[in-house]
């Protein structure tokens, strides 16, 4: 990918009109003005600590299902992640963001290497440029992760990323397991799909925009992994998903995580559940952070509609290909909605 500029240094010098690699062709509603949508709310307790087949259990597992088909999105609540680490880490991702330019440009991606600080998916002099910046990093399985870049975070931000890591990985395997219930899919081909899986870790500053209703701080796009788990660092909105067609705002709960479905797990499940088409806007006073976390199968496996899946409905709506294939096109693109996903499907 290419190499941009640093979005948070452009927004500290006091300008009114941001430069037109900015601007967006469409105009949107600012986050106020934007209809708001409450998203289902799964209590993992319901799920993780009720006997299976309880009353409260399965009424929980449904709910989770019918997110997963209607939605692509929910949130989760009683996740089992320590307050104290979320705190720790949310502590030291905003430092990491205060960094002065000289220490971040240790950090920047270089060519031929998306991963660092930076933007991800530019392709061309021309395209359109988010408004935020971005950190990346590849964190499982260790053999993946580019130590280089690892060591050079700061130490502290280092041991929290190395935790919430861990339990990013025990949640997103928690989840999947409960899905391929639901999903009557098989849970050792689920399992066996994930155990290992590739892990990497996106933190996002978003800063005050001048012309918010004409900048985007993360264009449309469906995520490419199986399952991403969203974690918001402040109470400000940005995230918006596309609903019945129109963009509706997601308000950030404080004590939940967003959790949605990626191509990846559209394809396992054979188009049973949806990878929902999201975007990040942003607005003229307030900062904001997050950082996604996606979660995608064990190196080497093959991508396709699970067997146990296609057996059941006697139809693959999905082709199969390596998934090294899959990620290696998908990172040479600018994201456009859906469109790999369509590559993928089967008439
Ligand atoms: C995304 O990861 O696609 C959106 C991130 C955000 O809401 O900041
Ligand atoms: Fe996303």
């Amino acid at each position: 990918s290419l190499i941009v500029p640093s979005v948070q240094e452009l927004a500290k010098q006091s300008i009114t009109k941001i430069p037109p690699r900015y601007v967006q062709h469409h105009h949107h509603p600012a986050s106020d003005d934007a209809p708001t949508a409450s998203m289902p709310v799964i209590d993992l307790h319901c799920l993780f600590a009720e006997p299976c087949g309880s009353l409260a259990y399965s009424f929980e597992l449904n709910k989770l299902h019918t997110a997963s088909k209607e939605w692509g999105f929910f949130q989760v609540i009683n996740h089992g992640i320590s307050e104290s680490l979320l705190e720790d880490f949310k502590r030291e991702i905003m430092n990491f963001f205060k960094l002065p330019m000289e220490e971040k440009l240790k950090l920047w991606q270089e060519e031929d290497n998306h991963e660092g600080f930076g933007q991800l998916f530019v392709v061309s002099e021309e395209q359109k440029l988010d408004w935020s910046d971005m950190f990346y990093i590849t964190t499982l399985p260790h053999n993946l992760r580019k130590s280089q870049l690892f060591q050079k975070l700061p130490i502290i931000l280092r041991e929290k990323l190395e935790a919430y890591s861990m339990e990013m990985k025990r949640l997103a395997v928690a989840i999947l397991g409960q899905m391929a219930k639901a999903l009557g899919m098989d849970t050792e081909e689920m399992s066996e799909l994930f155990q290992d899986g590739v892990q990497s870790v996106r933190m996002n500053y978003y800063p005050p925009c001048p012309q918010p209703e004409v900048a985007l701080g993360f264009s449309p796009h469906s995520d490419a992994d199986a399952l991403t788990i969203l974690y918001q660092l402040n109470e400000t909105a940005g995230l918006q998903i596309r609903k019945d067609g129109k963009w509706v705002t997601i308000k950030p709960r404080a004590d939940a995580l967003i959790v949605n479905i990626g191509d990846i797990l559209e394809i396992v499940s054979n188009g049973v559940y949806k990878s929902v088409e999201h975007r990040a806007i942003v607005n003229s006073n307030n900062e904001r952070m997050s950082v996604a976390t996606f979660y995608s199968p064990n190196m080497g496996t093959e991508l396709g509609p699970a067997r146990s899946l296609v057996a059941e409905h006697h139809v693959a709506h999905f082709r199969r290909v390596p998934i090294d294939e899959y990620f290696k096109e998908f990172f040479a693109r600018k994201l456009d909605g859906k469109s790999y996903l369509d590559f993928m499907k089967l008439e």
